[in-house]
């Protein structure tokens, strides 16, 4: 029998999304100057609820905030006052729709501009080519450093958990620490942490159970992980079949699957290596092979915007659909594919010479719609360099009121 996307699903904890469809993590930029949710946040939330998703996983938390991801983030820690956090949490009704925290560290990837701690399994520099020089040098961590951060991680789910979310994701994806660790190009390390995959996803794994310990049975724990990165000599598809049998010893209640990194940005539909993906749901075949090992459900994110392909995904045996672009452009899909299911949202399609102003015009079409619905206005097409231009723009804004608050203060 062939699944709708509007089935219900029951997760390994008993708790159960009331339908397929699920809101992928964006980072929206509107954290405020003390990095907490804006109320525009809480309005863009909102918004997804009503639109129908079963599940909203949320932009990416910093566990550290002298480590983000970027200017206009927002952080968790132990000590962070949860009145916003709270307010955040409390737009999904009862039962209704999920809400799951992404919380993030982001290694290497950190901005030279933005300033702040950017630590890495070994002290290898991002390649971006002539971009490179964007990006902080890295600092190999020490066990002190790997320490403190599976606290945070730990202490972060549990201020989530406190301030009302159904669970947390950790992203374990798209080059950040985590991903950094078990890729073998970034993690050169000789000790416990680095070598064969046990080592390299022992860091991921210490950190799922130490959570798992401290927030109980109940609530949500998942895991963001890379199908691949797409490079040669990075993390494979077979490495992502062990990570995915190791992670079934623990009580983990979905895996999402994406791919890539900032060197190679798969989960924008483009490889750096041999692989050519699929040009909708570019990962879906890799979530197939991951499936046979996989005891927990598995999502599948990236290139997913219309019903067919949703279709197609859960009949695949995948039980989950990631929606990101489609979800900003449209957050009400899932309620127009509820009476039309041949509705499509219009998706910016950005082709500049730059592959990386390529994928930074993207993520700034993108944002401005998150932006826009934030603050209650429609989205309208604007052309992609303007969307870049203003979206710089906002980040030196943004990324200057962070340095003066946090940077100067802690140098
Ligand atoms: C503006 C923007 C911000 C994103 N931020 C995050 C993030 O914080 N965490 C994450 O795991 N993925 C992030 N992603 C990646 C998406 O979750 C998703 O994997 C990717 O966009 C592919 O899905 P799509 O084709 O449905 O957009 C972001 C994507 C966009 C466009």
């Amino acid at each position: 029998m062939l699944l709708s996307p509007f089935t219900p699903l029951k997760l390994p904890n008993g708790q159960v999304i009331k339908n397929r469809l699920v809101k992928a993590a964006m980072e929206e930029n509107l954290g405020d100057a003390e990095l907490k949710p804006s109320s525009e946040l809480v309005h863009l939330y909102r918004q997804w609820m009503r639109g129908g998703v079963g599940a909203m996983i949320t932009g990416n938390v910093m566990v550290d905030h002298l480590a983000m991801t970027g200017p206009g983030g927002i952080a968790l820690e132990a000590d962070s006052e949860l009145e916003m956090f709270r307010e955040w949490s409390s737009v999904v009704d009862k039962g209704e729709c999920k809400i799951i925290m992404q919380i993030n560290h982001p290694g290497r990837q950190v901005y030279k501009r933005q300033g702040g701690k950017a630590l890495a399994p070994s002290a290898i520099p991002l390649d971006m080519g002539k971009h490179s020089n964007l990006f902080a040098e890295p600092v190999a961590m020490t066990e002190a450093d790997i320490e403190d951060i599976i606290k945070r991680f730990v202490q972060t789910s549990k201020q989530a958990q406190k301030a009302g979310f159904n669970g947390v994701q950790v992203h374990a994806a798209h080059g950040y620490l985590l991903n950094q660790f078990l890729s073998p190009k970034t993690n050169q390390r000789q000790d416990n942490w680095g070598g064969g995959i046990e080592n390299r996803a022992r860091l991921l794994l210490t950190i799922i159970k130490q959570i798992r310990q401290a927030v109980g049975a109940d609530f949500i724990v998942a895991v963001k992980l890379n199908s691949a990165d797409f490079q040669r000599g990075g993390f494979s598809c077979d490495d992502a079949a062990e990570v995915i049998n190791m992670l079934n010893q623990e009580q983990v209640d979905f895996v999402e699957i994406s791919g890539g990194n900032y060197e190679a940005p798969a989960m924008q539909g483009r490889g750096a290596d041999e692989h050519t993906l699929a040009r909708e749901a570019y990962f879906l075949t890799f979530a197939q092979q991951l499936q046979k090992v996989a005891q927990m459900p598995l999502m599948v994110t990236g290139g997913i915007s219309n019903y067919s392909t949703a279709s197609k995904v859960l009949a695949s045996k995948v039980d989950l659909v990631g929606m990101a672009s489609a979800l900003a452009i449209q957050p009400d899909l899932p309620l127009w594919w509820q009476s039309r299911t041949e509705f499509k949202p219009k998706l910016p399609k950005v082709k500049l010479k730059d592959k990386t102003m390529t994928a930074l015009a993207t993520m700034a079409t993108i944002r401005r719609h998150l932006s826009r619905h934030g603050h209650g206005k429609f989205s309208r097409p604007i052309h992609p360099v303007v969307s870049l231009v203003l979206d710089q723009m906002k980040l030196a804004r943004l990324n200057k009121r962070y340095r003066k608050n946090y940077i100067d203060k802690a140098n």
